[in-house]
């Protein structure tokens, strides 16, 4: 992986269009850049951009804002070696802890995020607010440094 730049905008906006129910626009986008959060890309090495993550640091703790792996690059281990690299990211930072919502329909991030090791904290209700309603966020952690995972 390596940082996303505002020059891969248009091929990650691409992927997420394609891949998530609800996906980001071009401004979230440039503005993650513009912030400093952590955000990188996984590209292979003809060039072709395959997914991306983002991580919000913040005190001692940070948030996984988003992660995508193209549709047909999925279910090859991309996703689960872009969360290792966000989670070595958090730890080089020497955050406690480093958390997420997820959608409890979204079926394949929650089984990707508890075959890396988070666990299930809690629950926001109505986190979601969409054109089709409202829908709870599942509050996940994995605990770094002192915390111990779990
Ligand atoms: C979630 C996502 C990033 C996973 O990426 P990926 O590269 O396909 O995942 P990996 O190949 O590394 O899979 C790692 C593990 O996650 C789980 N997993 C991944 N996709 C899955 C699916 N469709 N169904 C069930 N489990 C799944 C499995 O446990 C898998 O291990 P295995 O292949 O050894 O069984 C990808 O499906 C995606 O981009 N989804 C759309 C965007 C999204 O929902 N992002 C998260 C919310 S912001």
């Amino acid at each position: 992986m390596r940082a996303m730049t505002q020059a891969d905008v248009d091929a990650v906006l691409a992927i997420e269009q394609a891949v998530q129910r609800f996906p980001w626009t071009r401004g979230n986008f440039i503005d993650v850049l513009n912030s400093g959060y952590v955000c990188r890309v996984d590209e292979a090495d003809s060039g072709e951009i395959r997914g991306y993550a983002i991580l919000m640091p913040a005190a001692d703790e940070a948030e996984l804002l988003n992660i995508g792996v193209a549709a047909a690059k999925q279910r090859k281990g991309l996703g689960r070696a872009m969360l290792g690299e966000m989670l070595e990211a958090a730890c080089g930072m020497n955050m406690k802890r480093v958390f997420l919502e997820v959608r409890p329909s979204n079926a394949a991030a929650i089984a990707l995020y508890r075959s890396a090791g988070f666990s299930e904290i809690g629950t926001r209700r109505d986190y979601y607010r969409n054109a089709d309603g409202c829908e709870d966020a599942l509050v996940m952690a994995y605990g770094l440094k002192d915390e111990g995972n779990g």
